[in-house]
């Protein structure tokens, strides 16, 4: 198909999955709105329907708890065709939701949309400052009682990175002798091969079930979950979150929360250093819990040059990694290192490429002086969505398309590829 065919089957698919001011990720397999899905959704909606961009946020971040957290999902409008659902999860607000979060990409969205057109996105961009404040405030509180300036996660779902070798070890810790019988929805939609084992999925509900069981109590959560991970990912897009957030502050005259975003973002940036392994020869995932470090690398070893801040010796490991794992596929970024023998190009996070990620990487690398490196990725996904479509992601091997089509975020991510954006600087 040709490239301004793309452009309108792109928002052909955000319209379609609008499902009246949020948008799911795809029909069937995610019926409901999706945390960072919708963040991109509004990345994509900015590039022909901004006042489209900004209701998405809105719809977000009206979910937020009364706490402060911005849940994973929200459950707008009851569909058996996903699994775990509202009961499930056990959590009291209005729509349901979930009881955990997802990777805080909305903040650095929100200042794109204001940086857009800042006079016509002032009044929601000031909603959405104050929301994203109280969600950054509580990362650092909720899920940094120890004040390491390393976020924990307590389930993979909330890495946005979901079936990551990664999480096998700290999975192995918990204990799944009370989780009956359940129906599995994911692999009615989608092939088996492509989805976790039934093990691993055993395990994302022994998590959910020791949230339900906690009333999602935030101490309760910091002193027993059984699993207590700091994720590359998160932690590297919740500082570069936390530095958008202080630049949107600044533009719109709020002092106090640029002060406290600034903080924030110093106390992460720390922690992000102590996530480098030189054994792994990268940015890697840390299990708080047992202080081990991931042995092996992931897409979110490159996330740090999107946070900023990166020390030129780490960057200058970090760049060949890139460069090899590139010779070594046809289509880049590989989710995961696809020189390992766990690398499978097809299934969930272990290999496939998702757009998203890959946006950020390029971004990233963008901001870190290596326009070169950024292009060559942004040409890569393009050809992807050219071969095969817009899929929920691809094999880097042959390009196929994997997992849920028609998929936002994907298209989202080819406008924004296409489309000019705001040059929005970090540190
Ligand atoms: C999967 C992905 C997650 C995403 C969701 C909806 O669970 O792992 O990152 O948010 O699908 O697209």
């Amino acid at each position: 198909m040709e490239d301004t065919k793309l452009d309108l089957r792109a928002k052909e698919i955000l319209r379609t999955n609008d499902r009246g001011g949020y948008t799911v990720p795809t029909a069937g397999l995610y019926p409901y709105q999706w945390n960072w899905d919708s963040a991109f959704v509004a990345l994509g909606f900015a590039a022909f329907d901004i006042d489209r961009a900004w209701t998405e946020v809105g719809s977000l971040l009206a979910g937020q708890w009364p706490d402060g957290m911005v849940p994973h999902i929200i459950f707008q409008r009851v569909d058996d065709s996903y699994f775990p659902g509202p009961d499930q999860w056990g959590t009291t607000t209005s729509p349901p939701t979930s009881g955990i979060t997802q990777p805080p990409v909305a903040a650095t969205i929100v200042r794109r949309l204001h940086d857009l057109e800042p006079a016509k996105g002032r009044r929601r961009a000031e909603a959405a400052l104050v929301a994203l404040d109280r969600w950054h405030e509580w990362f650092a509180t909720a899920r940094d009682p120890a004040g390491r300036g390393l976020v924990a996660i307590i389930h993979p779902w909330e890495s946005g990175r979901d079936n990551l070798p990664d999480w096998d070890r700290p999975l192995s810790f918990v204990d799944t002798s009370k989780v009956g019988a359940y129906e599995r929805r994911d692999t009615q939609h989608v092939a088996a091969d492509q989805r976790p084992h039934q093990h691993e999925y055993d395990r994302y509900l022994a998590l959910v079930a020791f949230g339900r069981d906690n009333h999602w109590d935030p101490a309760a959560i910091a002193a027993g979950s059984p699993f207590w991970v700091a994720d590359v990912g998160v932690n590297a897009i919740l500082l570069r979150a936390e530095r958008d957030l202080a630049a949107l502050a600044g533009a719109l005259g709020d002092s106090d929360i640029a002060d406290r975003a600034t903080r924030r973002a110093e106390r992460l940036q720390d922690g992000l250093a102590s996530l480098w392994s030189d054994a792994a020869g990268g940015y890697v995932s840390l299990d708080l819990r047992r202080e081990e470090h991931a042995t092996t690398l992931s897409a979110g070893a490159f996330l740090p040059l999107y946070a900023g801040g990166v020390p030129a010796d780490r960057a200058e490991r970090l760049i060949p990694t890139l460069r090899h794992w590139l010779d070594a596929v046809r289509y880049g970024v590989p989710s995961f290192d696809p020189t390992d023998p766990q690398f499978d190009p097809i299934r969930y996070w272990r290999g496939p490429i998702w757009a998203v990620v890959n946006w950020m990487i390029a971004e990233g690398l963008a901001g870190a002086g290596h326009a070169d490196l950024a292009d060559r990725i942004r040409v890569d996904t393009r050809a992807l969505i050219r071969q095969s479509g817009f899929y929920e992601s691809f094999s880097p091997i042959d390009g196929r398309g994997c997992g849920g089509k028609d998929f936002s975020w994907t298209a989202a991510i080819w406008l924004a590829m296409t489309a000019p954006a705001p040059v929005a600087a970090v540190a």
